[in-house]
């Protein structure tokens, strides 16, 4: 499983990125409204740092194929590298499937069943991102998802990569490998809880103190 990051502020991208640990990001409307920047800026500035697949969302507002398109469109000329990211509506699917015999990249977002993961990724999504941390939210088990759709795109052969997405602990990461998300995308502060073990902690102080006792600094 690879990992992106879940986030449109560009100093926790630089840190997992300075780290070698994701390949990729994702942003979504509230995460931009979060960096508090225009959207265009921000997307091009995360594009000068991460070398890989950036997911960009269309306004939330837009609701309609046709606009959803006419958005697409441009957030995919802003970098080569950029993925449009559309809701699971009938109006996404239309513009998914259009994006997508463009050539342009789709992640389909807001998957909160298996058949909406199959829908969109017959409708040419590279990606389906089921949410895990928000069925969880509402005592539904998320993992379960990722691990039908997993299974589901492997029977079917479907290519359309898996990122799990609404991941809000380590937990949660180490589930959806194990149930076969091609992807994480994870926020900051569940990769820095992941690096974090108190015996790894302890082990670094005893190393230390051992040398110091007998080299000292
Ligand atoms: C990613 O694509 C999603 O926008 C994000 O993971 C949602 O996470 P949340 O449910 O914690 O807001």
């Amino acid at each position: 499983m690879k990992f992106f990051i879940d986030t449109a502020k560009v100093e926790e991208i630089k840190k997992a990125n300075d780290m070698g640990v994701i390949c990729g990001v994702t942003t979504n409307p509230s995460l931009i409204a979060k960096a508090g920047r225009a959207f265009e800026d921000v997307i091009a500035e995360i594009a000068s740092i991460v070398d890989g697949p950036i997911s960009g969302e269309v306004k939330a507002t837009t609701t309609d194929a046709e606009g959803m398109i006419e958005e697409g469109r441009k957030i995919a000329k802003i970098h080569p590298n950029m993925v449009v990211k559309i809701p699971m509506t009938a109006e996404g699917l239309k513009a998914c499937k259009v994006l997508s015999s463009e050539g342009i990249k789709v992640n389909v977002t807001l998957i909160f069943t298996a058949n909406q993961a199959l829908l969109a990724a017959r409708a040419g999504a590279a990606y389906v991102s089921p949410f895990l941390g928000r069925l969880d939210d509402i005592s539904v088990r998320g993992v379960d998802l990722i691990t039908e759709v997993a299974e589901i795109f492997a029977v079917s052969g479907i290519d359309t990569e898996i990122i799990a997405a609404s991941v809000r602990n380590p937990i949660h990461v180490t589930d959806c490998a194990l149930a076969g998300a091609d992807i994480a995308t994870v926020p900051y502060a569940v990769i820095e809880k992941m690096i974090h073990h108190p015996l790894t902690d302890q082990g670094i102080e005893k190393f230390q103190a051992d040398y110091r006792a007998v080299f000292g600094e």
